[in-house]
């Protein structure tokens, strides 16, 4: 039972179809995986959506494809004045700006020694990941501070939540990206403004799988690597938790990371192998 006021004064927590009617979303790496998946289903929820992405083709593609109530705009992230651009034309386009979603990223190598990393790797990785991210939530605030009201989303990654994933530079991005997403939701609070993160586990995109033919293997790495059986989280897995966090369903949801990983981080796989040799070692003469 849904009881209005419980657990928030401003409007009851309930679920509705669309969900997003009407709101004004921008998309950064909206033109595949991840932020492709999740322009689809904002669409399909009602919102205008702005897909922002530098593979301009495909891009435009996809706003073709949902047809009304979709655009593309090229916008490199790692450049200001695109970010300005793109806010600017959607508001004026729209009229205004609901949620900002910062989703555009980059890896450098998936697991790259201390010794192996480059400048030039931190520079392109943490200046399209986080300063990317920082700059599309600073020129989205500038906008939704006056109208008291926005969400700002961010795509985050495991990384945040265990060691030893990924590479040194991808990692500094990434929780970066976190301390960035909870700052923000400690400051703009006082607008009404939501701000979250969601981290996920492997999902074979064009980033962990640039060939369509290794989805398959990176699949089945994924399985074999994760905790939960039986799953494989896809970009459509991904897009289903902006939703919700970009909904009313969350209106009193902020400051989160939303860690999508099945359990990994939170396994100590090293304790459970040791769990499962217990009765060898009790019967073995020490
Ligand atoms: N695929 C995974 O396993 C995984 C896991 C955790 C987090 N992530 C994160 O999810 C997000 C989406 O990645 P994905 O897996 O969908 O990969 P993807 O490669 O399919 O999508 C990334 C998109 O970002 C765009 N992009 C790259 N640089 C850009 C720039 N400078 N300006 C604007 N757009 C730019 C790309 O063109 C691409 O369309 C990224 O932030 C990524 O780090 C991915």
């Amino acid at each position: 039972m849904n009881t209005p006021g419980i657990f928030s004064s401003a409007s009851p927590c309930r679920s509705s179809f669309p969900r997003l009617e009407g709101k004004v979303a921008i998309i950064t790496g909206g033109a595949s995986g991840i932020g492709a998946a999740t322009a689809r289903l904002f669409h399909e929820n009602g919102a205008k959506v702005v897909i922002a992405d530098i593979q301009d083709a495909l891009g435009q593609a996809i706003a073709d494809e949902l047809a009304g109530n979709a655009s593309y705009i090229h916008c490199d992230v790692s450049k200001e004045d695109d970010i300005i651009n793109l806010i600017d034309t959607t508001v004026s386009k729209h009229g205004n700006l609901d949620i900002m979603y910062n989703n555009a990223g980059v890896l450098d190598r998936p697991l790259v020694s201390i010794l192996e990393t480059t400048k030039s790797d931190i520079d392109l990785v943490v200046g399209v990941n986080l300063v990317g991210a920082l700059m599309g939530a600073k020129h989205a605030a500038r906008v939704m501070i006056p109208r008291r009201k926005g969400c700002i989303l961010f795509t985050a990654s495991v990384a945040t939540a265990i060691a030893g994933t990924v590479s040194y530079a991808y990692t500094a991005s990434k929780v970066g990206v976190v301390g960035l997403a909870k700052n923000l939701a400690a400051e703009l609070g006082q607008y009404n403004i939501r701000v979250n993160c969601v981290s996920p586990f492997i999902v074979a995109t064009p980033m962990s799988a640039p060939d369509e033919g290794d989805v398959p293997k990176v699949e089945a790495i994924a399985r074999e690597m994760g905790n939960l059986r039986g799953e494989v989280l896809k970009a459509e897995g991904v897009a289903q938790a902006v939703l919700y966090l970009a909904s009313d369903d969350a209106n009193y949801v902020s400051g989160v990371n939303f860690v999508m990983d099945g359990g990994f981080s939170v396994v100590n796989p090293t304790l459970m192998r040791a769990f499962k040799l217990l009765p060898e070692i009790a019967n073995s003469e020490i």
